[in-house]
C-alpha cells in the first residue's frame, strides 16, 4: 500500500481508502482498497472501491484522491492515469460499492497555457459561497510545486481559478502530491508532499478565497518515513491526519515479506503559536493500552542501561526528562541481544529531538542512502526548566515519536525478533534526570 485516500467519517463510521496493488508488494496497478472502522483502530476490509478498467481513462491506475458527500451522495474524486485526469465515482449502498461516473473524466486536462509537471490527487472542500473547491496537486515547470484551485457547483463542471500557492523547486520539490487544505486555529493550512524531496510540507496563513498567504511553513513529520498524508475533519470537527509510512528495507526483502507500507496512527492536529503543525495521537489510541510498567524518577548518569522489565514489539512509552547539563539523552528502543538498537533522544547542544537508526537492530541490510538516511532530527528549543517529553509508539517495524509542541518523527526499523526486544536509557556528556517513565503493552 501507499497513500491514504478518501478519509471520511460517514454515519458514525470511519472510512479509509488507500493506494493498493493487489498483485504484489511493488508499485503498480493502483487500486483503491477500502477499510471501515468505528474507532480508527479496529478495521474491517471492504471490497476494493476502485479498480483500473482496461482500455479506459484509468487503465494504468486509480491514483490518489478524496471522498465527499455531495447532495447526500457519497462521492470519490480520484485521478485516472495515463494521462492524468480527474474522475468521480459514487455509491448508493452506504459506501459499500462504487460506480464510476459516466461523465468521466470530469477534468480531462490541466489548465491550458500552463506547463505543468503533474496533475493529480484532487482534494475537495467547501468555499464560503457553499460551492466546491478542488485542489489538484501539480507543479509549474521551471518554478516549483503547486496546488491548482478549481471551483465547481456539481463536481462535474470545474472552473479553474489559480494556483493556491507556488513553491520553489529547490526547496519543496518540482511537483506537489496529495494536497490537503483545511482551517485550523483560525488560519488555513496547506499540506503537500513534495517530489523529489519526498517530504510532507505544511504552509500556514490567511486564505483570501483564492490564494494562501503563508506566514509559516514546516513539516508534518520529521522522521523521513511518512509521505502523502491526508487530512480530514470528522463528525466531531476534529482535524485528523493519516500518513503512509514507507519501507526502509531493500526491494528483495520487501518482496520476500510479501507486503510493503503501513498507515500511521491517526493523528489529531492543532496549530502552534508560530504556525507550525502540532500532532498528537488521536485519543482513541489510548484504548490499546494493556499492562503498564512505571519507573521511578531518577538521575540518569552517563552511559546506557536496559530496563529489564520492559520488553515487547508493541509498546507505548511515555517519558519526561530534565536535561540538566547532559549533552544527549533519551531512550533506546528495539534493543536486540547483540546490543543493536534505535536511539530516540534529545541533543541539548543542537536543540534537536532525533531518531538514530545507525545501529538499528535489523533483520537484513537497511536500504540507507538518499532519501532514506539513518539519522533524522527536528528543531526543538526547550525553554529554561522545560522538560523534554517523548511519547513513543513501537509496532514491530514502526516507530512513531511525539515530542513537545507536537513535533513528530516516524521511522521504520526491522529487528529480527521485535517481541524479544527490550527498552533502555542512554545519556552522554553529563547527567540528565528522568522525571517519569510509564510504558504500556499495546494490543487490539
Ligand atoms: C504519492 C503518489 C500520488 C499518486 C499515488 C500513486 O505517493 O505518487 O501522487 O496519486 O502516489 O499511487
Amino acid at each position: 500500500m501507499n497513500d491514504p485516500n478518501g478519509a471520511i467519517q460517514y454515519a458514525g463510521l470511519y472510512h479509509l481508502f488507500y493506494q493498493h496493488n493487489p498483485r504484489g508488494a511493488f508499485s503498480a496497478s493502483k487500486h483503491w482498497a477500502h477499510v471501515v472502522s468505528p474507532d480508527m483502530l479496529h478495521w474491517q476490509q471492504y471490497p476494493h472501491a476502485l479498480v483500473p478498467q482496461p482500455g479506459s481513462y484509468d487503465k494504468d491506475g486509480c491514483f490518489s484522491g478524496c471522498a465527499v458527500v455531495h447532495e447526500g451522495i457519497p462521492t470519490l474524486i480520484y485521478t485516472g492515469v495515463d494521462p492524468q485526469v480527474q474522475c468521480l465515482a459514487t455509491s448508493r449502498d452506504d459506501l459499500r460499492t462504487w460506480q464510476k461516473h459516466p461523465a468521466n473524466p470530469v477534468l480531462p486536462a490541466p489548465p491550458p497555457g500552463l506547463e505543468v509537471t503533474g496533475f493529480r490527487d484532487p482534494y475537495a472542500f467547501r468555499g464560503e459561497d457553499g460551492l466546491w473547491r478542488i485542489l489538484v496537486g501539480s507543479g509549474i515547470r521551471g518554478v516549483g510545486g503547486t496546488a491548482l484551485l478549481y471551483r465547481s457547483a456539481d463536481l462535474l463542471h470545474w472552473q479553474y481559478l489559480n494556483p493556491l500557492l507556488v513553491g520553489q523547486a529547490a526547496e519543496t520539490g518540482r511537483v506537489w502530491n496529495c494536497p490537503s487544505f483545511f482551517p485550523l486555529g483560525g488560519e488555513h493550512v496547506l499540506l503537500v508532499s513534495g517530489q523529489p524531496v519526498w517530504k510532507p510540507f505544511t504552509f500556514t496563513g490567511a486564505f483570501d478565497g483564492r490564494r494562501l498567504l503563508p506566514r509559516a511553513s514546516g513539516l508534518a513529520d520529521h522522521g523521513g518515513c511518512l509521505y502523502a498524508p491526508q487530512v480530514f475533519i470528522d463528525e466531531r470537527g476534529r482535524v485528523l491526519l493519516w500518513g503512509w509510512l514507507w519501507e526502509s528495507r531493500p526491494d528483495e526483502d520487501i518482496l520476500a515479506a510479501g507486503w510493503a507500507g503501513v498507515m500511521s496512527f491517526p493523528r489529531l492536529l492543532s496549530l502552534n503559536a508560530d504556525g507550525t503543525l502540532a500532532s498528537s495521537p488521536a485519543p482513541e489510541v489510548e484504548t490499546l493500552r494493556r499492562q503498564s510498567t512505571t519507573l521511578a524518577a531518577q538521575s540518569l548518569p552517563e552511559g546506557q542501561r536496559v530496563i529489564p522489565a520492559l520488553r515487547g514489539g508493541c509498546l507505548e512509552l511515555r517519558a519526561r526528562f530534565s536535561p540538566r547539563g547532559a549533552r544527549r539523552f533519551g531512550l533506546r528502543v528495539f534493543i536486540e541481544e547483540n546490543g543493536n538498537c534505535t536511539r530516540v533522544g534529545y541533543d541539548a547542544d543542537l536543540g534537536e529531538v532525533f531518531v538514530d537508526r545507525s545501529r538499528a537492530g535489523i533483520s537484513a541490510k537497511m536500504a540507507f542512502g538518499w532519501p532514506n538516511p539513518p539519522f533524522h532530527s527536528a528543531r526543538l528549543a526547550l525553554d529554561a526548566g522545560e522538560a523534554l517529553e517523548l511519547r513513543i509508539f513501537l509496532d514491530q517495524s514502526v516507530i512513531e515519536v511525539f515530542s513537545n509542541h507536537g513535533v513528530v518523527l516516524s521511522s521504520r526499523v526491522y529487528p529480527a525478533q521485535p517481541d524479544a526486544c527490550t527498552v533502555g536509557l542512554f545519556c552522554e556528556g553529563g547527567a540528565a534526570e528522568l522525571l517519569s517513565l510509564q510504558a504500556w503493552q499495546l494490543a487490539l
